[in-house]
């Protein structure tokens, strides 16, 4: 069985330009809840003046239906208060393997996201004995500033993620460049436990899927995918969509891999969203499911 981390709420989300209403979000973890999907990102805790598309965190937690494992990024101190009065039992902290994207994304050097989440963690786990953390290894590949990254710098990153006491790293291909012979080369560089290590691939040119084959045939079973293949980061120019869920599914399902999950409902799940954000599915999956009586 694998386990599939829905990131679409917040990843799908934090880079959109219209602004998506609180109730709608809500709605919208509702039908992934019901696909199937347990594990969701549902929002951050970050400053709504770096990202104003979830400035509602708190507003939306409370939202949110009962029966499923939801998680929210904590940048920083400020972010771990919110997130603890707000009753968060699951967070993620974001760190890179290159200090010009951490830099632009968190204003912080690698060294010292590392610095931060060490204090934030331990805070954590003292007022959340039974809570979970995520680690995210940013520009796991290549970073959209400061070109290729060597695959000892993101293993580094995520086993110092790992040392810190976080339960599992997500490899982040953020701008969506990686192809399965730089999956293999960075797994060879890694050398952590398969079942503490997550994917998480941006489809901007069409690889994530043959990442997945390539991580799968490695022995790793956790992946991050978008409904509707939603999403970006607003300080990576060019990241593209995540794999969408759909594409995930597709792929998983007739390899025979359990998930678990509806892939029709998850193909509806992102409908009424794209629709508020404008846009037309993009998931070759979703539409081709779309499409059929
Ligand atoms: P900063 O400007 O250096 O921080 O930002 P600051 O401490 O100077 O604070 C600036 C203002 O924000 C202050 O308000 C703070 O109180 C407030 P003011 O005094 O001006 O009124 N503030 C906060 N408010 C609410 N919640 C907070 C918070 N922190 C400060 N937590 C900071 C540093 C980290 C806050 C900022 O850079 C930030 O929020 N960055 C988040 C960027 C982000 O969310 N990026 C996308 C997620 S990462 C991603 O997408 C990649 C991933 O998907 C994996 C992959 O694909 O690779 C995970
Ligand atoms: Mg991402």
């Amino acid at each position: 069985m694998v386990r599939i981390v829905e990131v679409g709420p917040r990843d799908g989300l934090q880079n959109e330009p219209t602004a998506v209403p609180t109730a709608e979000k809500a709605a919208f973890v509702q039908r992934l809840l019901e696909s199937g999907l347990k594990e969701i990102e549902a929002t951050s805790f970050v400053s709504p003046k770096w990202v104003p598309q979830l400035g509602d965190a708190a507003e939306l937690w409370p939202l949110l239906p009962k029966g499923g494992l939801y998680s929210a990024l904590v940048p920083n101190e400020r972010g771990l208060d919110r997130a603890l009065e707000t009753g968060v039992q699951r967070i993620a902290l974001f760190t890179a393997a290159s200090d010009a994207f951490t830099q632009k994304n968190i204003n912080m050097t690698v060294a010292e996201s590392l610095d931060v989440f060490s204090a934030v963690m331990e805070r954590f786990r003292s007022e959340r004995p039974e809570g979970w953390v995520r680690g995210y290894v940013s520009t796991a590949f290549e970073c959209p500033y400061a070109g290729k990254v060597d695959p000892s710098a993101t293993a580094d990153v995520a086993r110092r993620l790992l040392e810190m006491g976080a339960d599992e790293v997500s490899l982040g291909d953020t701008i969506g460049v990686a192809v399965p012979r730089e999956v293999r080369a960075l797994e060879r560089a890694l050398g952590l436990p398969k079942e503490k290590v997550a994917w998480h691939f941006h489809d901007t040119r069409g690889t994530a899927v043959a990442n997945i084959a390539e991580a799968l045939s490695l022995g790793y079973t956790v992946f991050d995918s978008s409904a509707g293949g939603l999403g970006g980061c607003p300080y990576a120019p060019g990241a593209g969509g995540n794999l969408a869920t759909e594409d995930l599914l597709y792929f998983l399902d007739r390899s025979g891999v359990p998930t678990g999950v509806d892939h029709r409902l998850v193909a509806e799940a992102s409908l009424p969203i794209l629709s508020l954000l404008g846009r037309s599915p993009s998931s070759k999956a979703q539409l081709a499911l779309l499409s059929r009586p």
